[in-house]
């Protein structure tokens, strides 16, 4: 077997076979073929696609590429999520706490955000003191201890994807469902859980932006985790408008202990009670709505999630009191200019201004400012009136109060009151 067969097979569109998709992944690990190679493969796979069988197995030759968790010893109660990445999404600090405090066991790999969309890691090392970074030992000695935690990636987690991501953000390959599942997916696989759900996000603010392919993308995630034995659902959500009223690391941390704390509902509850709901019925749990609605309603979640906090080294004052997750020099207010309804915010525009005002990267390398953000005080449908406040931007640098113009462009008020967009539009079991 040689790879230039394989670029040759797959430039014709042939399905390449197990074999050779091994044979591509073992000699991109150990360099025994060039980069350059495997540039060209891509590009062959973005242009002639590949079957779900080859997604499947380019999966499992990624996910055996390096260190795999393993989280046997629970049986059929280990619980993961993955979003493929929003704006104001901070469902994963209220699903695994919720599921946990149902008799899941919930234990979760994290990443940074990068672009638009926020990163689990980030936010939460907006708390004081709180590491994400465990070995895979101090992994599995805080799950055994507490049944929770989140981390960044413990060990040496599929290094093949790193690689192959690496170069498809250099050559232009990055949007094929293909890849961009079984990127997601082996990382899914090397995390050991036996039930995951997947959020594929679909809208402005989401990396899909129109429905057709999200839910391609969310059946492909989903047969691939199938043909690996997992218990494995998606949901495919709406992401034009944020997820929560909170978006920036802090605010979000924020935002989700308002919901934990049952001081707010809204789409970020109606979204993580629909991901708990599926994660527990994937494990077999009956009443799977009830409970996990009733985790959140008595408070067991919310201690969870505490206890996780404060196993991870994190200052716990910041939950006793979430107001000192809003600790920027500067606040301004964005005030509605007429009256009327408030018809759409834009997620994209929103997060851009996070991003610009530091609360994001442009590369994996660049540093975050956890603390500044933009938080919108009305809901799309709202009546407002001239001169009520819709949002209100959080900020450290003199200068970026200019960006309250392109929140203010974000928020868009009609005459008439608008129709209400479906928020699940799929699930896919
Ligand atoms: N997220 C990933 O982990 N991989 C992709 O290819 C795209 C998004």
């Amino acid at each position: 077997m040689n790879i230039i067969e394989i670029i040759e097979d797959k430039k014709v569109g042939k399905e390449l076979s197990r074999e050779q998709l091994e044979f591509w992944i073992e000699g991109l690990m150990n360099g025994e073929i060039a980069d350059y190679q495997t540039s060209a493969l891509l590009m062959a796979i973005v242009l002639k696609g590949m079957t779900d069988q080859e997604a499947v197995w380019l999966t499992n030759a990624m996910a055996n590429s390096g260190d795999k968790l393993d989280l046997s010893a629970y049986g059929d109660l280990s619980a993961d999520k993955h979003s493929s990445g929003g704006v104001g999404d901070s469902t994963t600090f209220i699903v695994l706490p919720t599921v946990v405090a149902c008799g899941l066991v919930g234990a979760k790999m994290s990443g940074r955000g990068l672009g638009h969309t926020g990163g689990t890691l980030d936010k939460l090392e907006a708390i004081e003191g709180l590491s994400v970074s465990m070995s895979p030992e101090e992994f599995y000695n805080q799950v055994n201890k507490i049944g929770i935690a989140v981390a960044g990636q413990t060990g040496q987690i599929c290094p093949a994807d790193k690689k192959l991501y690496a170069l498809r953000d250099v050559t232009a390959t990055v949007d094929s469902v293909a890849l961009i599942a079984s990127s997601i997916m082996s990382k899914k696989l090397a995390g050991g859980a036996k039930n995951i759900v997947l959020d594929v996000k679909c809208g402005r603010g989401a990396f899909m932006k129109n429905q057709e392919d999200a839910v391609k993308l969310a059946k492909l995630m989903v047969a691939i985790g199938k043909a690996s034995g997992r218990n494995i659902s998606a949901l495919v959500t709406d992401m034009n408008v944020p997820l929560s009223n909170y978006v920036g690391n802090s605010l979000e941390v924020y935002g989700a202990l308002k919901v934990l704390k049952n001081e707010s509902r809204g789409n970020l509850y109606e979204v993580s009670m629909a991901l708990a709901e599926r994660l527990l019925e994937s494990a077999g749990i009956d009443n799977a709505k009830e409970r996990a609605e009733e985790a959140v309603s008595s408070g067991r979640a919310c201690r969870i999630f505490e206890s996780m906090i404060a196993e991870q080294g994190g200052d716990i004052e910041y939950l006793k009191n979430p107001e000192k997750l809003l600790n920027t020099r500067y606040v301004s207010e964005i005030l509605a200019e007429s009256d009327g309804f408030v018809n759409d915010i834009d997620a994209m525009k929103i997060a851009e201004v996070v991003r610009d005002m530091g609360g994001g990267r442009i590369k994996i390398e660049d540093t975050v400012d956890p603390w500044v953000g933009v938080e919108m005080t009305v809901n799309v449908g709202d009546k407002v009136a001239k001169g009520d406040t819709v949002a209100k931007i959080y900020y450290n640098h003199i200068g970026h109060e200019n960006l309250k113009e392109k929140v203010q462009s974000a928020v868009a008020i009609g005459s008439q009151k608008p129709k209400q967009n479906k928020l699940i539009l799929e699930i896919i079991k």
